[in-house]
Parts: structure tokens; C-alpha cells; sequence
């Protein structure tokens, strides 16, 4: 005979959100073996939570071993971009129900650059080609004594490419990138384009040169990956045809 107790708790239980969802990851330890392997994980999910919750409930719960990247776990620090289901995505910004979790959700590391430890790669071939063309306002004279005025037009000259969180979506889902790790790749560029067309900056010709290299813009094939692994919706290839095109006017 049922009670008002079970009742509520048969209730509680078929209202419940949770699932039983496979994490199916790809593991790479260089101490254990030269090759990776993937690896499954059952994870009870409430579909509305995202991919990262589902990897730290592995890591606490389950393996502690599991081994990724992330910070603030709101878009914002770019830490946390990986392979999910075969597209680039933030972890923290990819929600289990968009994934069709019936199927196993699969999950590896970006692209094109060494792979440290399962879900790390490293990332310093890509902060280098950030460096390299001078991701800082330049000027020349003296220091003004007050703030350096600009339009509202000059400044939406620039505007999408300064939504950059440097997560390298764009670059590791680049095909020219992935098979030489010498262009400086969309995120490279794109943080060009963000001072190239900043009317206060008085290097725009330095850095056109820097990308006019062998393997600087003229590598972009147009495939439009960038564009469409940017979290931030920054419309990339755009932004490298605008660098390009500046290189040939020298308008900018
Ligand atoms: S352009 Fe977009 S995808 Fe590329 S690094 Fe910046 S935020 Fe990430
Ligand atoms: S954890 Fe910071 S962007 Fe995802």
C-alpha cells in the first residue's frame, strides 16, 4: 500500500532532471603511454548543466586525474576551449542538452598544438604569435596630459576584434594551422586588427609587415573555421580580409 511519504518520493523522483550521460574522453599521459586513448565516464546530469560540470564531476567524483584547463567558468578567461564533438567549444559555455547526450558526448583536446596532458595543450606557440604582433597601443611624442580622444565611429572601427579572450578556438580549428604551426594563425590576426584599426595607434604599418610574412595573412585559405569556433561570435575571417585588404591600399 503506497503512503503519502513514498508517494511524494515517487513523485520526486519521476519530475527528477537527471540523466545517466557517457563522457566519452580522450586521455593522454605521456608517464603511462606514447598514445592516447579514449576513456568513458557515466555522469548523472541535469541536461541544463554544461560540459564543464559534467568534467569536474569526473574529477571530484570519480578520477581525479582527469586533467583540463579552466578559470572563471563564464566565457570570460578563454581557459577552457576543447574539442566537443568534434567542434571547437568552451566547456563552460556548452550545455548537455545541446549535444544530443543520448549518444556519448565526446571530448579531447584542441588541435594542432602538443597535447601536454589530456585536455592541456600547450599553449605557447600560440601566446608567442600573440606577441609577436605587438598586442598594445603604440604612440610616438610625448605623454599626453589627458586621455586620447576618439570618435564613436573610430572606435567601432575596431570593436568586435577587441571581444578576444585569447581561448585559440579560431587557431586550432584552423586547417593551415594544423599542418604548419608556423602561421601566426586567425587570433594572432585578429588582435593585429583590433590596434592596425585603432585611430590612436601609430604602429599599424609595423604590424601589416610582421603579418605581411611568409607566414603571416597570405596563409588564410578563407575556410571560415575561425568564424564559426569563435565563442564570441567575432566575425574572424572578416577581420583577417580587412588586414589583408590593408596591406595591399596601405588604408587602414
Ligand atoms: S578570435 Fe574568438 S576564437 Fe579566436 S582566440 Fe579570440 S575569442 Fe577565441
Ligand atoms: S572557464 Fe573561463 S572561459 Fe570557460
Amino acid at each position: 500500500m503506497s503512503t503519502p511519504v513514498l508517494d511524494k518520493v515517487e513523485a520526486e523522483s519521476a519530475a527528477s532532471p537527471y540523466i545517466t550521460v557517457t563522457m566519452r574522453i580522450r586521455r593522454f599521459n605521456p608517464e603511462i603511454s606514447a598514445e592516447s586513448v579514449w576513456q568513458d565516464f557515466l555522469v548523472e546530469m541535469d541536461p541544463k548543466e554544461r560540459v564543464l560540470d559534467a568534467l569536474h564531476k569526473i574529477k571530484w567524483e570519480q578520477d581525479g586525474t582527469l586533467t583540463f584547463r579552466r578559470s572563471c567558468a563564464h566565457g570570460i578567461c578563454g581557459s577552457d576551449a576543447m574539442r566537443i564533438n568534434g567542434k571547437n567549444r568552451l566547456a563552460c559555455k556548452t550545455l548537455i542538452k545541446d549535444l544530443n547526450p543520448e549518444k556519448p558526448i565526446l571530448v579531447e583536446a584542441i588541435k594542432g598544438l602538443t597535447v601536454l596532458k589530456d585536455l592541456v595543450v600547450d599553449m605557447e606557440p600560440f601566446f608567442q604569435a600573440y606577441r609577436d604582433v605587438m598586442p598594445f597601443l603604440v604612440t610616438k611624442g610625448n605623454e599626453p596630459t589627458r586621455e586620447r580622444l576618439q570618435s564613436d565611429v573610430d572606435r567601432a572601427r575596431f570593436d568586435d576584434t577587441t571581444k578576444c579572450i585569447l581561448c585559440a578556438a579560431c587557431t586550432s580549428s584552423c586547417p593551415v594551422f594544423w599542418n604548419d604551426g608556423q602561421y601566426f594563425g586567425p587570433a594572432a590576426i585578429v588582435n593585429a586588427h583590433r590596434f592596425i584599426f585603432d585611430s590612436r595607434d601609430e604602429a599599424g604599418e609595423q604590424r601589416l609587415e610582421i603579418l605581411n610574412d611568409r607566414d603571416g595573412v597570405w596563409r588564410c585559405r578563407t575556410t571560415f573555421n575561425c568564424t564559426d569556433a569563435c565563442p564570441r561570435g567575432i566575425e574572424v575571417t572578416k577581420a583577417i580580409q580587412e588586414v589583408k585588404r590593408a596591406l595591399i591600399t596601405r588604408r587602414f
